[in-house]
Formats: C-alpha cells, structure tokens, sequence
C-alpha cells in the first residue's frame, strides 16, 4: 500500500539521522516510535497525537524522556507530500503526561483527507492521514472498520494492517485495546512480565503494543474513535469493583486511575477528556455529516457490580429494574441523543453483547453482557421505539463475529427494532475455527456466527448500510490475507437483516 511505504520511508529517513535546521538535540535517539494517530472526528477538525518516547520500553514508564518539557512542533497538509500547508503550531509535552500531545485542531474544511506529521528532538514523524467529517447537510458514503480485542500474546496484528490497506474513512475500536494480564504464552510476550497495575507499568504495556508497526499502520491510516472495555484496566472489572484476585489486593480505585491516566495518553483523545481524578469521560457523541450519528458508550465505569457473581448463569437478580449497565446520566444522554434524529442512521458503538443470548433452555445468560442488566436493555429499546430511531448496535468483547435482529419482545420474537453487529477480535482467542457453529434455536433472532479473527467493514449510504464481516485464516502466522465470510444489507429506518 502506497500510504504505508510512505510512512515507512519518511520514518526511516528520520530515524537514519535527519537534522532539521535550527535543531540543537540531534543526539537524541528516534522519539517516535509509537507513531503517530488521529481521531474524534469532526467537520472542522480532529485530534493529532503522539508522544516521545526515544526508549519506549523502560521499566519507569517515562519513554526514554527526562523531566524536561519537549517542543513539539505540528503541521497539518492538504496533501501527503506538505506542500500545502493547512495549520501548523507547536505544543509543550511534558512528563506529567508522559510526553505525550493531543492537539485538537479546528477550522479545517469538511469532508476532506489531511495529513499530519511532528517534528521534536531533531527528528521528523511518520505521516498520517486524517479526515475530517462531512458538513452538517451532506451524506456521502462512509466507509467505517470496526474491531475490538487486540491481546499482543494471541497472534499478531495483521487485522490492522488489512485495515489500513482498505483506506477507510473512519476506524472504530470498541476496547480491549491492550490486556493487563502478565507473560504467557503465545506467539509473542507481553511486557512487564506481571500483571499490570502500577502507572508506570500500564504506560510501558500500551507502549509494548504501539510498538506494533501493523498497529502504527492503522493508526496512521484513517482517524479512529476509540472506547474501552475491561482489560484496558482489569478482566470484567464494573465500576470501583474489581473482578480478579490476581494480583491479590492492592487499591483498585488507583489501579484504575493508573489504567485511564495512561489509557488517555496513548489514544488520540480530545485534551478535554484527559481524566480527572479517578474518572475520564469516554462517552460521547460524533455526527458524520447528516449521514450517521455515532453514539460511543462506555459500559465499564458507571455499571451495577456483576449479579449472582458474574458468570453465564441463571440469575433471576440480573432482572431486577434497579440495575444499570450505563449508570443513569449515561442512559437519559442516549436516549436524549437519540431522540435529536441527528442523522439518517444512529450508530450505538459499545462493549458487551447487546441482543439477548440464552446459553441454555434454563435461560442461562451471561452475566457480563446487557442480558445482566435487562432492565437497562428495556428502557433504551422502549425508548429509542418511542422516539422513532432504528439504531444499529456495533459492538465488541466476545472474539467472534456474530449478527443478530433485536427484537422488542425475544421470548416472543415479535418485532424487529435494531441490529447488532459484533465484530470478532483483532488476536484474541487466537486463530480459531472456521468450521464452529454458534447459532441456535434458543435465539432465533441471532443469524451469523464466526469463530476467526479480523473486523468489521460497514459502507453507509442514506438508503442502505452494506455490512462485510472480514476474517483471516489463521493470526499465529503472519500476513494471511483478509476475506468475507458473510455479507448483510441493512436498509435505512428498516431494521434487521438482510441477504445482499
Ligand atoms: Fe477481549
């Protein structure tokens, strides 16, 4: 792909030793080596990050850098080559935020491709590409990716790398971006070796996968919207509650602190979310022209502990209609946004399985997912009914493809109201097995299921939403290539599934 061979070209360059004019640090080693990101796309404008870390591995956490503030010098181009200069300025990294920089620009035009590079420390960035969302108006089509669950141990990341080969407009990632868990085995090793919790350790784990140049690659592709899930902070944490007993004890309300802290300065975030405290605000609202409202949820940090002791299991508390999954403030801004008809489509991106899935004829359910917190579920469907939206839910979590109709009533199945699609894992559950089958009678409204690796690719236009759910066949060796394994068609203010 012409963009990546690029990117490689002007990093190496950079890295072989170019001195800018003007420079006084040529000692300094290469600080870009986790690259460079956009996101949170708007028609004016989007976010540009990176951070400098010339040794990005060191067991304190701090990239290589000392405590001493770093220019940061930007530019935005209309043209992969920055002869056209769009907006260009300079930001102070400091060791606070581990010298990492979020530059949230605006006044650039709508519906446009931009590049971006940084210049610090001597050295020149990789290139990205960028774009900004369409007008407020508009609708042309959007090409959108979305994956979730990228465990560096489970197999290598070429799912990224056939995602940046797409060209995409737009990337989600619905969470499980790293995982906490120490060394195992796989195909390569997590770093630190044990399970993460300290602030410096988090930050040399999200290190350890920036690292990744297939990861780097979509990154620099396309601009993404990113949400978490767990494992960004600890498996099947809900709220101030941890899940695990490993590593034994500790304060998990300042493991988590540690875990969004660093979360924020590895993703290209608005400055406006870096985390106060214990808290970051993740969920929010993107419109795409008047094409697409994109509805992001952080179902994590607000949510009723785990009923019956989490688990799939037949649990008559998971019913209890004080539960929530969202938090309150959370679910009354969804419904209040959907209930703007913002755009043609409502796109809900989110964690956990949304649709119900009984995993046995006792109504066995996971505990995790929104089937533990069906009162929750309830609202949001009457809710988003009475307001006349038909959203489609993009979800993560589980590490298969899987696409289902949501349904008003499931032990009834009496009427179509939403779609879900869960997209399969980057690595996660490793090269899998394309001959499982998933589906059953228990939940008829459940059509596709899909034990491999890869990602979701939607193509949205004002009538109709083409939906390609993408595998590869094995992730434990590298470079295979990516293929279809099931097409739907969805059409616009029509809920449910449909064949091509
Ligand atoms: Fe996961």
């Amino acid at each position: 792909m012409t963009l990546h061979r690029r990117t490689f070209l002007i990093g190496g360059l950079a890295s072989a030793g170019v001195v800018l004019a003007g420079s006084a640090a040529t000692a300094v080693a290469y600080p870009f080596t986790l690259g460079v990101a956009s996101g949170e796309p708007a028609a004016d404008g989007f976010v540009i990050w990176t951070r400098l870390a010339p040794n990005p591995l060191n067991a304190d956490g701090l990239g290589g850098m000392t405590s001493a503030n770093a220019a940061v010098e930007w530019q935005v181009a209309t043209d992969a080559t920055f002869t056209q200069i769009a907006a260009s300025g300079t930001v102070t990294a400091t060791q606070a935020w581990a010298h990492s920089v979020h530059v949230t620009l605006t006044g650039l035009q709508p519906g446009r491709e931009y590049w971006y590079r940084f210049r610090a420390l001597g050295h020149i960035s990789q290139v990205g590409r960028a774009r900004t969302a369409p007008a407020v108006g508009s609708s042309p089509a959007l090409t959108m990716l979305f994956t979730s669950c990228s465990h560096y141990e489970a197999g290598y990341f070429t799912a990224y790398r056939r995602m940046a080969e797409e060209n995409p407009d737009l990337i989600l990632h619905l969470g499980d971006y790293i995982y906490e868990g120490g060394a195992g085995s796989g195909v390569r090793t997590h770093q630190p070796s044990g399970e993460i919790t300290s602030l410096a350790n988090y930050r040399v784990r999200h290190a350890l996968y920036k690292r990744d140049v297939d990861l780097q690659a979509a990154h620099a592709a396309a601009p993404w919207v990113v949400v978490w899930d767990d494992h960004e902070v600890e498996n099947n944490y809900a709220n101030l509650v941890r899940a695990d007993n490993s590593p034994a004890g500790g304060d998990f309300a300042a493991r988590r602190t540690a875990a969004y802290k660093a979360y924020y300065e590895h993703m290209p975030l608005r400055s406006a979310q870096a985390p106060s405290g214990a808290n970051l605000q993740l969920y929010r609202r993107l419109r795409w022209g008047s094409l697409a409202t994109l509805h992001m949820l952080d179902t994590r940090q607000y949510r009723d502990d785990q009923a019956c002791g989490d688990g799939t299991k037949l649990c008559p508390a998971a019913d209890d209609p004080g539960r929530t999954l969202t938090g309150a403030a959370q679910e009354s801004w969804l419904l209040d946004g959907l209930g703007q008809r913002l755009g043609t489509w409502d796109l809900i991106g989110q964690q956990v399985f949304f649709a119900q899935k009984l995993a046995a004829a006792d109504g066995s359910k996971s505990m995790d997912s929104w089937d533990g917190y069906t009162a929750n579920r309830g609202r949001l469907q009457a809710g988003w009914q009475s307001r006349g939206n038909t959203p489609v839910v993009l979800t993560g979590d589980v590490h298969r493809h899987w696409a289902s109709n949501i349904m008003d009533n499931y032990a009834t199945q009496n009427k179509v109201i939403g779609t879900e699609l869960v997209t399969t894992s980057v690595t996660s559950s490793g090269d899998g097995n394309a001959a499982d089958t998933g589906t059953s009678s228990l939940n008829p409204h459940v059509k596709f299921y899909k034990n491999q690796r890869g990602y979701v690719r939607t193509v949205t236009t004002p009538t109709q939403m083409n939906v390609d759910f993408r595998v590869l066949d094995k992730v434990t060796v590298r470079d295979y290539p990516i293929k279809t394994a099931q097409s739907y068609v969805i059409q616009a203010g029509s809920p449910g599934l449909l064949a091509p």
